[in-house]
Order: structure tokens, then sequence, then C-alpha cells
């Protein structure tokens, strides 16, 4: 048995870790887990109080695969439920579809009794605020939101670029591969906009033959590689946990543009082999891992390798202080 997340899953990973124990699941213990980190109001990228869209509203993305069956259940663009993981569970257990966005997405959240609530806090507020007062000009400022956004999206970074998105990998007890994700996404992303937590095969894929992967960072790079689907694919194909993930970074070498500093790929084999690399990572860029005879989660440092990254830092920095 084992269960790896990010940083941001840690304050989920010691009830995901417990249920496992108690021979629970891997996508009940990954549920249980990824909604705690969606209540923690001290995560700003993962359920309530992540940061906003340019319009200033959350738009949440989750989903959670099983690797017996490669059912999935994901949800893109829902706004005002507190556990987009739960909807995208019950997506998979009850309609023929994989992916449900928008307001389709929020229809079914209702429909299924899913808890609504307000997902921004004085904090989310007041940061959208600072930047509308200081970065719209006066004329879009007079017509809000009825503008063109795309000058202000191209601006917008996540200003915790580096810490966003909750992931979680699950080895059950019957050796079934499952995987979760959660994310408010890109701060300031263009209203509709989806990363790859929604995205099955870029930023999660589980096959309990094989493997199972997740991402963090930039969900655009992660598409573009399709890397989730690819690192269990060379799983496969032969390779071992890090030869394959290896291989995902080599073929992110090929993307040319976009924000590659910081994605993130965590794996684990169907052996319980892990693996987990973060682009042009930080020293504190950490992961946390529960494996059958820890007497509690740890958390580990990612190994780090360097792809050069040609996106401009200068506007990135701003966004942080809108948020401090
Ligand atoms: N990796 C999460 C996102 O890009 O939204």
């Amino acid at each position: 048995m084992l269960i790896l997340t990010n940083n941001e899953g840690k304050s989920g990973i010691g009830e995901t870790a417990r249920l496992l124990q108690a021979g629970a699941a891997g996508l009940d213990a990954i549920e249980a887990g990824v909604r705690l980190v969606e209540d923690d109001e001290t995560v700003r990228t993962v359920g309530r109080c992540g940061w906003p869209n340019l319009l200033g509203e959350v738009e949440l993305d989750a989903s959670v695969m099983d690797g017996d069956t490669l059912r999935t259940g994901a949800i893109g663009g829902l706004k005002g439920f507190l556990h987009p993981v739960s909807v995208a569970r019950q997506l998979l257990q009850r309609l023929p579809h994989e992916l449900l966005i928008g307001e389709g997405a929020a229809h079914f959240a209702r429909e299924i009794g899913a808890e609504a609530g307000d997902l921004m806090d004085e904090r989310s507020r007041s940061a959208w605020r600072r930047w509308f007062l200081a970065e719209v000009t006066q004329a879009d400022q007079q017509t809000w939101p009825d503008v063109a956004l795309e000058k202000y999206c191209h601006n917008a970074i996540d200003p915790e670029i580096g810490r966003d998105t909750t992931v979680f990998l699950a080895l059950d007890a019957n050796g079934s591969l499952s995987s979760g994700t959660s994310t408010s996404g890109w701060g300031w992303k263009y209203p509709g906009r989806l990363g790859d937590s929604p995205v099955i095969g870029a930023g999660s894929y589980a096959d309990s033959r094989y493997g199972a992967c997740a991402c963090t960072g930039a969900g655009e790079m992660t598409i573009r590689a399709g890397t989730a689907r690819a690192v269990v694919l060379y799983m496969k194909m032969g390779m071992s946990v890090e030869q394959a993930v290896a291989e995902a970074v080599e073929d992110m070498r090929a993307l040319k543009g976009g924000l590659i500093s910081r994605v993130t790929i965590h794996a684990v084999d169907k052996h319980g082999n892990h693996q987990v690399t973060a682009v042009n990572g930080l020293p504190e860029n950490h992961y946390w891992l529960w494996k059958e005879g820890m007497a509690a989660p740890e958390a580990f440092p990612a190994h780090i390798v360097s792809i050069s990254d040609d996106e401009p830092q200068k506007k990135r920095v701003a966004m942080t202080v809108y948020a401090q």
C-alpha cells in the first residue's frame, strides 16, 4: 500500500493513509484526503479560497481515475461548490460520461446535493480588487466585465506559482491504483480556462496493470505533452518509473514557449516504486509519501531537473504582491 501527494496535499495525506491502512479502496481514501485539502483555507490553489479568475470568480477543476476499470470522472470550471472532487467521483459512478464543465457541471452538482458555498474569502476579494484597481485601465473599469480580457490574461500569472493544485496517487491493499486531482487553477486565468487537472491523460492517469501519474504546475505544458498518459505508457513499454518520468521530461524539452518551471511529475508503479521530478524546481519543493510499514506520512524533496524557461518573469512578482 502507498499514498503519494504533493506538498499541497499535506492536510489530506494523514486521513488517506489511515483509510488505506483500514482497508479502504484507494479511490475512497483519495476522495477523503482531497476533500480535506479543498477545506484547507491555507491552500490558495485548491477549493475554497483558491485564487479567482480575471473576473474575480473561483472556478474549480477536479478529477478521479479508477485504475482497475479505467473509468474517470472529471469536472471543469465548477463555480459555487466546495468539493469538486466528490462531484467528479459521483460523475464516475452515476453518468455515462467522463467530463462535465461549467453550467452542466453545476447542474449535476445541484442534482446530487453537493455542498454549495462561497469560494472567496476576504483575502482573495481584496487581492483581486487591488489587481483590478492597479492593472485594469480606467476605460475598462467603466465597462467591466464587458471588455476584451486578452491583454490582462497575458500578464496574469498565478501568484503562488509552483505551489498549485493537489494530486493524490494511491496503491491500495487490493493492488488497485487510482488518482485524484483538485485545483482552482491558474490564478487570474481567462474565464473558462481549464488546466490539466480535469484533463485525463495530461494531469493524471492510473492503470492498475502498470502505474499511475499526476502532475502539478502549468497544466498548459502537460496538456501539450500528454504527460500523465505518456508516463504510464512508458511503464507499459517496460521502463521503470524513474525511466518513464525521465522520458516524459525529455518530451517536455520539445515544448517551445509556455511556463515550464515547476511542472512536477508524480508517478508510482504497480509495485509501489515512485518518482517525483520537478522541472526547474526549488529545494523546498516537497512531496508527501506514506507506505505500508511507515508510522506516519513523511515529506521528501522532489528530484529537480532543468529545462530552459523562456517566459518573462516580471509580472509574476507583481501578481504575488496583489496576493499579500
Ligand atoms: N496543474 C493545474 C493547472 O494547471 O490548473
